[in-house]
Formats: C-alpha cells, structure tokens, sequence
C-alpha cells in the first residue's frame, strides 16, 4: 500500500469518530510519514505502525482495568490520534541520534496541527501522549499511559516474527539470521523491557499471550528450516 493511501485505514475508524476531521489528520499524517522512511522497517511503516497503535489503544480503553483508572472525557480521540501521531518522525530504530526527540516532534506537529480539526484541548492531550510516549516517568495521564502499552504490543506476537523476517530480508539475510535474532539476547533483552515496563495487567495479559504465540511460530520455523516433514506437536 502506498504510504499517502489512507482510504483503507479510515474505515477502520469507529462509527462515532467524525470520518471527515479524520481524514484530514491521516491525509496531513500519511504526508510527513511519506516524507522519510525508517531504515528496517516497511514504506509507510511510520504511519501503519501509528495506526495499528491507535487501534490497540482504543481496544485498551475498553479493558475493566484501564477504565477503573479514570481516561478522561477525550480519551478515545486523544488515544486514538496520539497513537496515529507518536512515531510520524522516528528516524532510527532504538534510540534516536543525539539532539533528536522523535516524541518531541509528534508533540509539537500535534500542537500545531490537531487544534484547527480537533480543538486545543484535544491537540494538547494528544501532544502531551505523544511527548510521552518514550519516557517512563509517572505521574502520566492515562492517555499517555495507554499509549505506551499498545506500542509496546505492536512490536511482539506474529508481528516481532515478520518484523525480524523484514528487517533480515532487507538486508540479503536468510531465515537463519532471522531466527537467530529472534531466539538471541537482543531481542530476549526487548522482551524483558517491555514485560517490566508495561502498565496495565490487561496489556500485560495480552503481551504474555504475544510473546507465547510468537514463540510457537519461533519453533515451527524452526523445525520447517530444518526440514522436519511432521514437526513433533510440541513446536505447535
Ligand atoms: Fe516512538
Ligand atoms: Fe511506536
């Protein structure tokens, strides 16, 4: 899919969200992800990954526990548009270059941007998520929190596995080095952060039942490379 095509996210939107103020932010959004490209990731992974973000948090806000921690009035178009938003300028995967904040400019795109579609409440919640998005101290609004957890889950379950695939093929890798990684201390190192860093126990809940899915498909692949005609079932 071409990156400035968002016809397709849009009817991901809920029935309630007002299709034409979304339109506009995912156009402005599908821009400046168009604009420069994440070495490792996929055309268009800035604005996919964001809306994937969005989606999970929205389904985060219907969860008991995150409910009971009091998301404001806004929450579902603040969750929504700050995961749509947060990652628009990541340059790098890992740690930004020194001097950069890839959340300070989400922050203040949201700020400049969303008030004129949304309102300034609303772009200043957004921005605030945004800003946060990539640091762990609390106090934080449950907004930002929400945020947090559900980018935390797009990078594990069958997700990690294809990112892995993508990130080896792109550089004339095989499925080994691809496996390699995703058994190895680095990627065991991204596991352990983000199962010591999410926030709520139903993001938690749904990161371990990622992680465990993502390992059955982690041993298939190991045995099919190996060229086992009928895997044992313990591989699935
Ligand atoms: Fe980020
Ligand atoms: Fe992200």
């Amino acid at each position: 899919m071409a990156p400035t095509d968002v016809s397709r996210l849009l009817d991901d939107l809920p029935p309630d969200f007002d299709r034409q103020r979304f339109a506009a932010v995912y156009a402005e959004a599908a821009g400046a992800a168009a604009a420069a490209r994440t070495p490792g990731r996929e055309p268009g992974y800035r604005l996919l990954h964001g809306h994937r973000v969005a989606r999970l948090g929205l389904e985060l806000l219907d969860q008991p526990d995150v409910a009971a921690a009091g998301p404001g009035p806004h929450a579902r178009i603040v969750v929504w548009l700050a995961g749509l938003i947060h990652d628009l300028f990541k340059e790098t995967l890992g740690a930004d270059p020194p001097g950069t904040d890839h959340a300070d400019l989400a922050a203040r795109w949201a700020e400049a941007r969303l008030p004129g579609h949304f309102g300034g409440e609303v772009g200043r919640q957004v921005a605030e998520a945004c800003y946060l998005h990539n640091k762990r101290h609390l106090p934080a609004p449950v907004e930002a929190q929400v945020l947090q957890d559900a980018d935390l889950l797009d990078h594990f379950g069958a997700q990690e596995v294809w990112l892995a695939a993508y990130y080896s093929g792109a550089r004339n890798q095989g499925l080994d080095d691809g496996l390699a990684y995703l058994t190895g201390p680095r990627n065991a190192g991204w596991r352990r952060y983000a199962l010591d860093h999410v926030r709520f126990d139903s993001a938690r809940a749904s990161l371990q039942e990622r992680l465990r899915y993502a390992d059955a498909l982690v041993r298939r692949l190991e045995a099919e490379s190996r060229g086992r005609l009928w895997p044992s079932g313990d591989v699935w």
